[in-house]
């Protein structure tokens, strides 16, 4: 890979991982991703997507290797470090969402900023409330003003979801990470919310680490990856 002046969202070398007493499930030798830059990540069932995922958000940790986010080695940082970094840095939307069932629409977007005064001042620093902030892109992504203070459990699948992209993308990270966001949505639904997706990200600058199994998704991105190509785990004797 050729070594400009950009720099690397993600550097990875010699990296391994497994889980418990298993043998390493990823080894990784080298991977980088450039600011900026969107990836699409594939990979069949099981072959350790979600959890490469988990190690760059840093809710796991790799146990040998380098794991760098931007200027950051991000796996030297402790627990706490490491979580405050994720805070301020990384959006995640998960497989599953993850919202709180109880809290409307609106709070489980704020979320995202009530952990972390790093993306207060990046809204602040645009004159906009995290409010006004959340309600704007709550609306862009298609919930109505109802919708938007409805509990979450009461919205459809498709509505959480962009809940979930809303609270992500609150502040700004500069790593969103999407693990299948778009699989229980419609192909209409689904290019919509892609879309929408990048834009944001893009306007902020936003590297994008985005793991699906739907082939109509390859063009909206810059890079695609296979994880059985970067993987050499099950390559080694
Ligand atoms: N918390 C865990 N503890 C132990 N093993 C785990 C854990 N999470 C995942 N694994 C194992 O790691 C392997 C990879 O799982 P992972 O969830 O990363 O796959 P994936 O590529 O995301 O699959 P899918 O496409 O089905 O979501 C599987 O063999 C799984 O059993
Ligand atoms: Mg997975």
């Amino acid at each position: 890979m050729s070594n400009t002046s950009a720099t690397n969202a993600v550097n990875i070398e010699e990296l391994s991982f497994s889980w418990a007493a298993q043998k390493p499930i990823l080894y990784i030798p080298a991977w980088q991703v450039k600011q900026g830059e969107t990836v699409l990540l594939r990979g069949p069932s099981g072959s350790g997507k979600s959890t490469l995922l988990s190690l760059l958000a840093g809710i796991n940790t790799p146990q040998t290797g380098r794991l760098d986010l931007f200027e950051t080695s991000f796996s030297s940082l402790s627990g706490r470090q490491r979580d405050r970094y994720r805070a301020d840095n990384i959006g995640y939307i998960f497989q599953q969402f993850n919202l709180l069932p109880y809290l409307s629409a609106l709070d489980n977007a704020l979320l995202a900023c009530q952990f972390s005064k790093m993306r207060q001042q990046r809204l602040a620093k645009q004159n906009i409330s995290a409010q006004t902030s959340a309600n704007q892109m709550l609306l862009r992504l298609g919930l109505s003003s109802e919708q938007i203070q409805q509990p979450a459990h009461t919205l459809s699948v498709g509505q959480q979801q962009r809940v979930a992209a809303a609270r992500a993308l609150l502040g700004a990270p500069k790593l969103l990470i999407a693990d299948e966001p778009t699989s229980a949505l419609d192909a209409e639904h689904r290019d919509t919310f892609i879309q929408l997706l990048l834009e944001l990200s893009a306007q902020n600058d936003t590297t994008v680490i985005f793991v699906t199994h739907d082939a109509a998704l390859s063009p909206y991105f810059d890079k695609h990856v296979e994880l059985n190509e970067l993987n050499q785990a099950g390559v080694q004797s």
